[in-house]
């Protein structure tokens, strides 16, 4: 990066800040600049439809739902929303068990609906990404139903079939090898008619698809197509990881604790190594494919680079680069970093090097931030320590917007949604829940409703209706409506971090560089980009109030422009002497450009 050398007075810099901020506003105006990069610094929303808004009473959110809440999001500044599966589905894994992928599940609407919300989203400038199953369908999709109807029939191969160990004509013998299911116990599951195992890395209802065929291939790329014609800017592969298996069938090895033994994992079961099943270089050369064939979609109608994001939880940093592909055979735009998000302990030091890791390995890729999704336990608790959750989530959220990158956020986050489990087996919704009770209880609690308004059901659904999974009582105080109107709120907070994150140019397009890295307490960093002064951001992984000085090399002492902090926080006189009270957060911008 080269910087011209400069020295200026507090007001001139001022003048220039504000000066480019304009111009990068308007620079970014022209469409076609517009729609070709939209994604590299946008705000992705997740809804889980299910949860989001039921605007017919059935208990379930819906298409329409989510369009009378299109203004709150297009407030809130999202730029593109991820839908999970809204597909005809038996919703045995609420809706990622899809039976047909070319339609809408009428529990969620109609196509006309669909095309509804794709032609509101856009007038609001929010595009609209499907979720995309490739590894497995539901066992009441046609091609299955197929499949399973003979060994001679034409669909045969398009799932994962084999003999048992020790199989005969009158004994089924044992699963052909010790693979497990995510989802708890064997992998293989016994067909009757047809006497043989078809492999399912997810529920039992999910068999696997079998990538070894090309109509397979073929296959999802018209389903590609038919979305991309409808004018969705792209797709979240789900599970994209899983897609093939160790074509030899080598059991998985067993998983040993510290002390050298095998342990049992939720479920019950001796815990395994999933090196045979997961990540295999084979999904490269398939989501090539996939992204050459999206890659030539661009009509009048809906313009713009559709994107793939992935859901890819991978090891390390060297596996997520591998994901974005080569330049002449791009995979995703997007592969979601979880190794950031996922720490699940205010870790300063893990967190830097994460961080670090995303901006520096990735070379010219975008990264995408990701802190929680419809799997995990929500954020608090996954990060509260029950008494300044809400500063916890201060801290979390900057992380998000402030780093370099494109972000991501699950419904609920930006209000500060809670976590709340299942507290009876009979409750439980999610089959994973009973499998594993009491240990694993499941994702319900990640998925309850969203809270709108303090009143009955959350605004969620009307005051007679049952939503499908309980309205936790802390939606009297933690709804959009309470927080909408408090200019201290977490709302508040996620709107005015978002508007940041999108119009101050160093954060749209800046770099970060790690500062005062010895620190175990707080996390700085400072954002650069040509033409505008640096900021700085530093969050407070205590309960104890620090201080902190900047000044380093490249970064001598000046003063603050504050962009934003802790509401009650006082501003600092100087990047020598920067306070944070209990899990602060401070984000402030030189008042000078600095020379380089
Ligand atoms: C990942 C999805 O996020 C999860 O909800 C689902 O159960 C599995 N993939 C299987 O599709």
């Amino acid at each position: 990066m080269h910087w011209t050398r400069k020295t200026l007075t507090f007001a001139a810099a001022l003048l220039i800040t504000a000066f480019t901020f304009k111009a990068v506003a308007q620079s970014s105006q022209p469409e076609a600049a517009n729609n070709k990069n939209w994604w590299r610094n946008a705000v992705f929303y997740e809804i889980y439809p299910r949860s989001f808004a039921d605007s017919n009473n059935d208990g379930i959110g819906d298409l329409k739902g989510i369009i009378a809440h299109l203004d709150y999001l297009k407030d809130l500044g999202v730029d593109a929303i991820w839908l999970t599966p809204i597909y005809p589905s038996p919703q045995v894994d609420f809706g990622y068990d899809i039976s047909d992928y070319e339609a809408i599940d009428p529990k969620y609407g109609t196509m006309a609906d669909f095309d509804r919300l794709i032609a509101e989203a856009n007038k609001r400038h929010i595009r609209v990404l499907m979720d995309m199953v490739m590894n497995h369908t539901s066992d009441k999709h046609k091609w299955f139903l197929q499949s399973r109807s003979s060994r001679t029939n034409p669909y045969r191969d398009w799932y994962m079939w084999h003999d048992g160990k020790g199989q005969t004509d009158t004994d089924k013998g044992q699963p052909p090898n010790n693979w497990q299911s995510d989802f708890g116990h064997s992998a293989w599951e016994w067909d009757e008619k047809t006497r043989q195992y078809y492999y399912h890395k997810f529920y039992a209802q999910q068999p696997d698809l079998n990538w070894n065929n090309p109509k397979v291939h073929q296959a999802f790329k018209d389903i590609i197509a038919f979305w991309l014609k409808k004018g969705v800017a792209g797709f979240r592969f789900d599970a994209i990881t899983t897609l093939f298996e160790d074509p030899q069938m080598r059991d998985e090895d067993v998983l040993l604790d510290k002390d050298g033994k095998s342990f049992l994992n939720n479920y019950g079961d001796v815990a395994l190594n999933d090196t045979r099943t997961n990540n295999l270089p084979e999904v490269h050369a398939v989501m090539a494919e996939m992204r050459a064939a999206a890659d030539k979609f661009s009509t009048d109608k809906f313009p713009g680079t559709r994107i793939f994001i992935g859901e890819t939880y991978l090891p390390n940093i060297a596996e997520l680069l591998k994901q974005y592909g080569t330049p002449e055979h791009p995979e995703f735009q997007l592969p979601m970093d979880t190794q950031i998000g996922f720490i699940n302990k205010l870790d300063v030091s893990a967190f830097r090097s994460k961080i670090e890791n995303a901006e520096v390995d990735l070379g010219d890729n975008v990264p995408l931030l990701i802190f929680d999704n419809h799997d995990n336990p929500r954020l608090d608790a996954r990060y509260g320590d029950g008494v300044h959750d809400t500063d916890i989530q201060r801290v979390i959220s900057t992380m998000l917007f402030a780093s370099h990158g494109a972000s991501l956020f699950y419904y609920g986050d930006e209000i500060g949604m809670t976590t709340t489990p299942p507290t009876r087996k009979e409750d439980v919704k999610d089959p994973v829940g009973i499998t594993g009770w009491p240990k694993e209880k499941g994702r319900d609690g990640e998925r309850t409703p969203m809270q709108w308004t303090p009143g009955p059901n959350a605004g969620f659904d009307g005051p007679n209706a049952k939503p499908w999974l309980p309205v936790p009582p802390i939606a009297s105080t933690i709804n959009v409506q309470v927080e909408k109107s408090d200019p201290n709120s977490l709302l508040t907070w996620y709107q005015t971090l978002i508007q940041l994150k999108k119009t101050n140019p160093v954060f749209s397009e800046g770099s970060d560089t790690m500062l005062d890295t010895e620190n175990t307490k707080v996390l700085s960093w400072k954002r650069e980009a040509a033409g505008a002064p640096p900021l700085v951001v530093a969050l407070n992984f205590t309960a104890e109030p620090q201080t902190v000085n900047l000044v380093g090399p490249g970064l001598p002492d000046g003063s603050l422009n504050t962009l934003l902090k802790t509401p009650g926080a006082a501003s600092p006189g100087s990047l020598r002497s920067i306070q944070l009270g209990p899990y602060g957060v401070y984000i402030g911008q030189l008042q000078v450009m600095i020379s380089h």
